[in-house]
C-alpha cells in the first residue's frame, strides 16, 4: 500500500514575509506537544501564534478570530458568522481530515482559502476502530467468553486514509477483507489484501464487522439504513469512527429491535443515544468526545502540517490541499 501520510514542506522552505496573526481555535485542545511544535513552526517562519481552547460559546471564536489572518481548527465549525467576523482572514486549515464543519460557501464568498490536512490523523482514528472492536467482542472484559477477530469478514467503506490503515492492521489479525469505494482504485485495494465489492449492498452482505469511513456530505448523510444494516450476516457489529449523521438513526433503532445480534460502535454519540441505551443496554459503545484523532502523534501530525501549510501559503501562495 501507499504511504500512510503525507510529507510536510521543509521548513527551510519558508521565505520571510510580513508576520501574520495564525489562532489555533480548538474546543478539543491539541496536545500540550503538538500546541509547542505548531508554535515552533509558525514563529520560524516569522508569524504570530495565538491560541483559543476549551471556550464553550462562538462568541468568543467570534472575538477571538477578528484580527486573525489565519485559523487553524478541529471539528469547530467555522459557519458564515464566524467566517463574517474574520475580517483578515486569508486561510482556513481544518487540522484533520473531514471539513463538514468549515461553511465552505461562505469561506469562498469571502476569499478565503480552507484546507485540511489529510492522512495526518488516520492511524490514531483506524487504531480506534479496533480497540472498539476488540473491547466489544471480549464482553467489556467482564468474565464471559466473547469471540476472536481472526477469520471474521471486515467491509472497509471507503478506501481513503483511515480505510487503509484499517485495511493494513486487520490484516495483521487475519481478518478477511472487503472493501467499497467508487472512487478508490480496486488494484490498489487488491494489492492491500482487500477484495473490492461493487455497491455497499454487497459489502455489507458478506461482512460481519463494517467499518465506516464516508465522508458526512449530502451524498450520505442517512445513508447507512435499516435494509443495509439488517443484510448483513450474523454477530453484525457496526463500527463508527466517521460521522454520526451518516447514520439513518430511526433506521438503527428499527434493526436493534428486530436483531439481538447487533452491535453499534460510534466515535461519538448518536442523537437518540438515551434511547438506545435504555432500550439496548450492553450493544453499543459510545464515546463523549469524539476520540479517534485524540492521540499526541496525531496531534502532532495535523497540527504542524496545519502550521506548515498556512505558512507555506503565506510564504510561496502554496494551495496544495485546498477544499474550496
Ligand atoms: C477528522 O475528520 O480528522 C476526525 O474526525 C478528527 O476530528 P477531531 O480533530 O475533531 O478530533
Amino acid at each position: 500500500m501507499t504511504g500512510v501520510s503525507q510529507q510536510p514542506a521543509p521548513l527551510a522552505s519558508f521565505k520571510k514575509i510580513r508576520s501574520m496573526k495564525i489562532l489555533v481555535a480548538t474546543e478539543k485542545p491539541f496536545a500540550p506537544a503538538a500546541v509547542e511544535q505548531i508554535r515552533e513552526v509558525t514563529e520560524a517562519a516569522g508569524h504570530e501564534l495565538v491560541l483559543l481552547e476549551k471556550y464553550s460559546d462562538a462568541s468568543e471564536l467570534h472575538a477571538a478570530v477578528a484580527d486573525a489572518d489565519a485559523l487553524i481548527v478541529r471539528s469547530d465549525k467555522v459557519t458564515a458568522s464566524v467566517v463574517e467576523a474574520a475580517k483578515n482572514l486569508k486561510i482556513v486549515v481544518r487540522a484533520g481530515a473531514g471539513y463538514d464543519n468549515l461553511d465552505l460557501d461562505a469561506c469562498t464568498a469571502k476569499g478565503v482559502v480552507a484546507m485540511n490536512t489529510p492522512g495526518q490523523n488516520s492511524n490514531a482514528v483506524a487504531e480506534l476502530v479496533f480497540q472498539m472492536m476488540l473491547y466489544n467482542a471480549r464482553n467489556g472484559f467482564k468474565g464471559k467468553a466473547g469471540t476472536e477477530l481472526r477469520g471474521k469478514s471486515i467491509g472497509i467503506h471507503a478506501f481513503g486514509w483511515v480505510g487503509k490503515n484499517v485495511a493494513r492492521i486487520a490484516r495483521g489479525f487475519e481478518m478477511n477483507l472487503f472493501g467499497f469505494d467508487p472512487f478508490a482504485d480496486e488494484s490498489e485495494m487488491r494489492d492491500a489484501g482487500v477484495e473490492p465489492c461493487g455497491s455497499a449492498e454487497e459489502l455489507y452482505s458478506k461482512c460481519q464487522y463494517i467499518s465506516l469511513h464516508i465522508p458526512a456530505n449530502e451524498k450520505t448523510v442517512k445513508s447507512v439504513n435499516r435494509q443495509l444494516l439488517m443484510s448483513m450476516p450474523a454477530g453484525a457489529t457496526l463500527v463508527n469512527t466517521a460521522r454520526k449523521e451518516v447514520i439513518d438513526e430511526d433506521g438503527l433503532v428499527d434493526v436493534m429491535k428486530e436483531r439481538d445480534d447487533f452491535s453499534y460502535l460510534s466515535d461519538i454519540a448518536p442523537d437518540n443515544r438515551a434511547l438506545l441505551e435504555e432500550n439496548f443496554p450492553g450493544r453499543f459503545i459510545f464515546t463523549d468526545k469524539k476520540m479517534g484523532a485524540q492521540t499526541k502523534e496525531a496531534n502532532i501530525n495535523a497540527g504542524v502540517a496545519a502550521a506548515r501549510q498556512i505558512a507555506d501559503f503565506f510564504a510561496t501562495g502554496n494551495e496544495q490541499y485546498r477544499v474550496n
